[in-house]
């Protein structure tokens, strides 16, 4: 598929018209990168940012033990290298991708002056931007004031309201990331995180479905259990 196709699913440009898609498509350069592969390395310095054309990334950082901390996971159509981009300091996480991905990289000297001319973009950025620090921020407390049960259970919730089909019952059918994935997201460990499933397939919260490691999550019960905690 062309360039200006693939970008014209991408929420941030969706305000522009073709003639403008198309100086953007014409800016950008295609990269493809092969799963578990460093595209951006905290640190560096870098003056551009990527667009997710296809794949999924893991944006993390690493704690002072040495331990990797899941920021965010980001799909399709997101995009990272913002941050660098617009205030010229270093890397501020590493983005390594969860499966072959493929990528428009855009640099800093064409992007800024489609940024002043097209406020549509600046706000959908911005608004991208605010959304993420409230997902960090509400990360942060919830590490700073509840067990890792009742972290997981918050996770849960986003989870299946952000990104899965409500069944007629009223659970959620979703598929979840990896207990190290989870784990990494939550500040604990791997085993802590497969210890609070077992026990919510015990109490009958969470039930796997056959094949395709789909599971049945009972969010409504989840949400009760954080009112009272
Ligand atoms: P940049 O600092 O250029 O490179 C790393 C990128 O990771 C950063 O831009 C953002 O795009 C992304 N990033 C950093 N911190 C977060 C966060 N807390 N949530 C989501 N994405 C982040």
């Amino acid at each position: 598929m062309e360039m200006i196709d693939l970008l014209r699913k991408v929420p941030l440009f969706s305000e522009l018209n073709e003639e403008e898609l198309a100086s953007i498509a014409a800016l950008a350069s295609s990269i493809e990168i092969c799963k578990k592969s460093t595209v951006v390395q905290e640190f560096e310095p870098g003056d551009s940012m990527y667009v997710i054309l296809d794949g999924e990334v893991k944006v993390s950082t690493y704690s002072v033990d040495g331990r990797e901390v899941v920021l965010a996971l980001l799909g399709k159509g997101s995009f990272f290298g913002e941050m660098s981009l617009l205030d010229e300091e270093p890397r501020s996480a590493n983005v390594t991708t969860m499966v072959d991905s493929k990528f428009a990289n855009i640099r800093r000297r064409d992007l800024v002056p489609l940024l002043l001319e097209q406020p549509a973009i600046s706000l959908k950025l911005l608004k991208e931007i605010a959304s993420r620090l409230r997902k960090t921020s509400r990360v942060l407390e919830r590490i700073s004031s509840m067990d890792v049960s009742h972290r997981l259970y918050a996770y849960l919730v986003d989870h299946c309201q952000r990104f899965s089909q409500q069944d007629h019952d009223g659970w959620y059918t979703t598929v979840l990331p990896t207990h190290q994935l989870l784990a990494d997201q939550l500040s604990t460990s791997r085993e802590t995180i497969s210890r609070a499933i077992s026990q919510l397939k015990k109490d009958g919260i969470l039930v796997q479905r056959e094949g395709r490691g789909q599971m049945r999550i009972d969010v409504e019960t989840l949400e009760g259990m954080l009112d009272d905690f």
